[in-house]
């Protein structure tokens, strides 16, 4: 059964405390929040002051994903806004082992996030200090697009990565999903499931979480 993260980019941002309410009580196991700064991709959202005012409203895991450069300025800014998982671009991370540490050391769980372009393999010396690999499955910067059919082949990959060097970091999937591509993307090694557009255009969000949840 897969972790089920749907991101909060996609929710009516006029009535935030609902959607968060809605997902209180769905099975999603976590918020999924999109950190962009209209430099590594071409949009903008919110920042700390929308994670930390949607923490009071909610005890589920924040899994905040950063698409911003220079993502290493702000870690100790989103541990303090309330994020759990922290998850930076590897395109936008020189310094990516530091940045990682720092993560940890701040008292989060560190993720790198892929584009589609980048091949898994750029991760290798680094896996072991991983917790998530968030593969994106369309291009960052928003939401409705369309998924990409070569995440498989990286899904692939990144799982056989991971066990020839026995690590246990979580395949993320991000951008595009729907029940059409869960089942497959689940058994082809994916972990957690971001959805976006798909839970919340649904006329019953709740019911779409639910069968993003069993749909194995
Ligand atoms: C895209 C974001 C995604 C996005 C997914 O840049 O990282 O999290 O919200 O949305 P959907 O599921 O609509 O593709
Ligand atoms: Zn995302």
């Amino acid at each position: 059964m897969p972790l089920v993260a749907p991101s909060l980019l996609s929710a009516d941002f006029t009535r935030l405390a609902d959607a968060a309410d809605m997902l209180n009580r769905s099975e999603a196991d976590w918020f999924h929040l999109d950190v962009m700064d209209g430099v590594f991709v071409p949009n903008l959202t919110f920042g700390m002051p929308v994670i930390e005012q949607l923490k009071k409203l909610s005890n589920k895991p924040f899994d905040v994903h950063l698409m911003i450069v220079q993502p290493e300025r702000y870690i100790e800014a989103f541990k303090q806004a309330g994020a759990d998982i922290l998850t930076v671009h590897y395109e936008a991370s020189t310094h990516l082992h530091r940045t990682l540490h720092a993560i940890k050391q701040s008292g989060m769980k560190a993720g790198v996030a892929l584009n589609p372009h980048t091949p898994v393999h750029h991760l290798e010396e680094v896996l072991a200090d991983i917790d998530l690999v968030c593969l994106m499955s369309v291009n960052p910067g928003f939401g409705g697009q369309k998924f990409i059919e070569n995440t498989y082949k990286k899904i692939e990959k990144l799982a056989e990565l991971r066990q020839s060097s026995q690590t246990n970091f979580l395949i993320e999937i991000d951008g595009g999903v729907n029940l059409t591509n869960a089942s497959k993307l689940i058994d082809t090694g994916a972990d957690v499931l971001v959805a976006g557009n798909f839970v919340f255009s649904s006329s019953n969000p709740i019911e779409t979480i639910k069968s993003l949840k069993y749909c194995k």
